[in-house]
């Protein structure tokens, strides 16, 4: 697929998430099939007002290409500054703009989600930031607030001619937050709707559901989110099946807990051990799930504090699980 001149050879997509896909996590994605990936979040206020903890969520790794940064916020000028910011920080390709976070924290300050109740200022903040970046800019949004206020269609609309170049569009309302069934109708309604690419989001959990996603909705692309905790084969697998071609197996779980480890020491490598040891108590449970005999470990896993232990840890598992 294509979004304006950037060419994504691969339509699959990396689905931003705060606080599980950074630079780390994204690299082995990539390595293992993602096409295009996009950062976790950043506020475009912090980002304005120089917030050091901005700066590391933008650093893309080496030949991370195509990629997006996203940024978040309700102010069309300090939205469009950011954008600015944020391109030539991160050496990305394009600006994502969210508009579909629906935690409170955020909504409560009109950003994510709240915008969608909001069309005429989510218009002005998309041209905004259109005007003022030379990339291609798309938007990420939801299928409306609630049940009885589901816009995704005027939404995906709005966005094409306020001059986003692609869409991304996940099939839930804000007050679903991550709960029930992602709507791909509507994902179907909105990709009939527009001629800017969509991407589709939201219950894609298997290479099939890749798939089906795509033919369903017509989408161009689609973007896997909590499908790849753990698992970032889910990327080689995807990508296997949009090719026709066989759907490799899972490696086994000895290979699997060392693209783990090496998640961790990429991970150190970019926010030190402290940090780094901390957050990696989480996603290597998740490398984890469904595995016999793992449960055990998982207590002994949130007491990790140095890569060291880690390590010992990871070497162990690879000993007496399979
Ligand atoms: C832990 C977590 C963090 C997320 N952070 C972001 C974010 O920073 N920006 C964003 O647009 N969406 C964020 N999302 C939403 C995902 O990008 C995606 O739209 C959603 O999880 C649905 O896709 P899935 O069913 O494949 O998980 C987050 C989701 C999760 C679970």
């Amino acid at each position: 697929m294509k979004i304006k001149d950037v060419v994504i050879e691969t339509p699959l997509f990396l689905a931003p998430m705060a606080g599980v896909t950074d630079l780390a996590f994204r690299k082995i994605c990539r390595e293992l099939g993602a096409g295009a990936t996009v950062t976790e979040m950043v506020s475009s206020r912090a980002l304005v007002y120089q917030d050091k903890k901005s700066n590391q969520i933008l650093r893309l790794g080496e030949g991370e290409h195509p990629s997006a940064v996203q940024i978040f916020g309700n102010d069309p000028d300090v939205m469009a500054q950011a954008a600015v910011l944020a391109l030539e920080r991160s050496g990305a390709d394009m600006i994502d703009l969210n508009m579909g976070c629906p935690t409170p924290k955020i909504v409560n300050n009109g950003d994510g989600s709240a915008l969608m109740q909001n069309p005429a200022l989510a218009a002005r903040i998309i041209t905004a930031v259109a005007d003022a970046v030379p990339c291609p800019v798309t938007v990420k949004f939801r299928t409306g607030w609630d049940a009885g206020s589901i816009n995704v269609l005027d939404f995906a609309k709005m966005a094409e001619a306020s001059g986003a170049d692609a869409i991304c569009i996940h099939g839930r309302t804000r007050k679903q937050m991550y709960s029930g069934r992602a709507n791909w109708d509507h994902i179907r309604d909105a990709a009939r709707a527009v001629s800017i690419p969509v991407i589709a989001n939201g219950d894609v959990f298997t290479p099939e559901d890749c798939v089906r996603v795509l033919d369903y909705t017509g989408a161009a692309g689609v973007m896997i989110g909590r499908a790849a905790f753990g698992n970032p084969w889910l990327f080689s697998q995807a990508k296997a099946a949009l090719l026709g071609k066989e759907i490799p197996a899972l490696p086994p779980l000895s290979e699997r807990l060392e693209v783990a480890l090496r998640q961790v020491t990429l991970s150190i490598e970019e926010k030190g051990e402290r940090v780094a040891v901390l957050e990696a108590r989480k996603y290597l449970a998740w490398y984890l799930r469904g595995v016999r005999g793992a449960n055990y470990y998982k207590d002994r896993l949130f007491s990790l504090t140095t890569h060291e232990e880690v390590v010992r840890t990871v070497r162990e598992l690879q000993h007496v699980l399979r």
